[in-house]
């Protein structure tokens, strides 16, 4: 079936501030994917002032989930429910593998200092055990780069996003997380906690095609 959407969609991505011609990267985009980079950038490295988080190289399934999430309101967000809603579950598909297909790129935020730096480092290597609170790389991998298809990268992310997406899940906007693995932790995190290790979290190198293996 023919999607009608289209120009209205291309539009958008004009008035967003994109650019129609399509750089070399596009060539097997989905047609749908020129809306998306007026906010998520060409290459798919989002943009770290606006919020608009990376989508090059995070897994196809968690991309896809995401996708569903906001169509449905499982993760709340006015900006991506529009989005993702007119999309068919083929067009997700597609896109999901388009950006996971994507090679990261990008310098990542400068490294915070200071003590509150000391702590982020500390929360993400050998978390908080007076909290309960785990490693996050215990499931996100060493370095962060991602494990298999269900732990996201956070290395390429904005502080503000990850700090964003922390508080999302405390207040419930955000859900659909497997197990409700990370509505536990962050519940369980203070807003400093929170501030320092998405600094540090955000300062890490991207380390692109490097995901660790899934354990099983
Ligand atoms: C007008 C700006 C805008 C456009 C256009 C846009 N997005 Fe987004 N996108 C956002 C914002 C803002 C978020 C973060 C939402 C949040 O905080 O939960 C986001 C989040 C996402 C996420 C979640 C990423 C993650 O790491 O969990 C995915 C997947 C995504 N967008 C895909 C797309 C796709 C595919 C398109 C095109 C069909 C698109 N977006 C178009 C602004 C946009
Ligand atoms: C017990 C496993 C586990 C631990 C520990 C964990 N996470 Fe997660 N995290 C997950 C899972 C699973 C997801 C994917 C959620 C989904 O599919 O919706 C996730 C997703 C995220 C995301 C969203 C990424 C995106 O692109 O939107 C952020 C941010 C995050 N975690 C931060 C952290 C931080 C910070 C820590 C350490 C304090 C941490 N996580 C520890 C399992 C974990």
């Amino acid at each position: 079936m023919r999607n009608f959407d289209m120009p209205r969609r291309a539009l958008a991505a004009v008035l967003l501030g994109g650019s129609l011609a399509a750089p070399q990267s596009w060539a097997a985009a989905p047609p749908e994917a020129a809306s998306c980079a007026a906010c998520h950038g060409a290459e798919g490295m989002g943009n770290a002032a606006a919020g608009y988080p990376r989508l090059a190289g995070l897994p196809a399934q968690y991309l896809a989930a995401q996708l569903r999430y906001f169509a449905d309101g499982t993760r709340s967000n006015a900006i991506m429910a529009g989005m993702a809603k007119p999309l068919s579950a083929a067009q997700i598909d597609a896109l999901a593998a388009y950006y996971a297909k994507l090679k990261p790129s990008g310098t990542p935020a400068p490294m915070p200092t200071g003590e509150a730096a000391s702590e982020g480092e500390r929360l993400a290597l050998r978390g908080d055990w007076s909290k309960g609170i785990p490693a996050c790389i215990r499931c996100h991998g060493p370095g962060a780069v991602g494990v298999g298809a269900a732990f996201p990268p956070l290395t390429g992310q904005s502080a503000a996003y990850i700090e964003a997406q922390i508080k999302a899940w405390k207040d419930g906007s955000r859900r659909g997380d497997p197990l409700g693995l990370m509505h536990t932790v962050a519940l369980r995190m203070s807003d400093a906690q929170t501030q320092d290790v998405a600094q540090w979290l955000a300062a890490q190198p991207l380390q692109p095609g490097k995901t660790a293996a899934a354990k099983p």
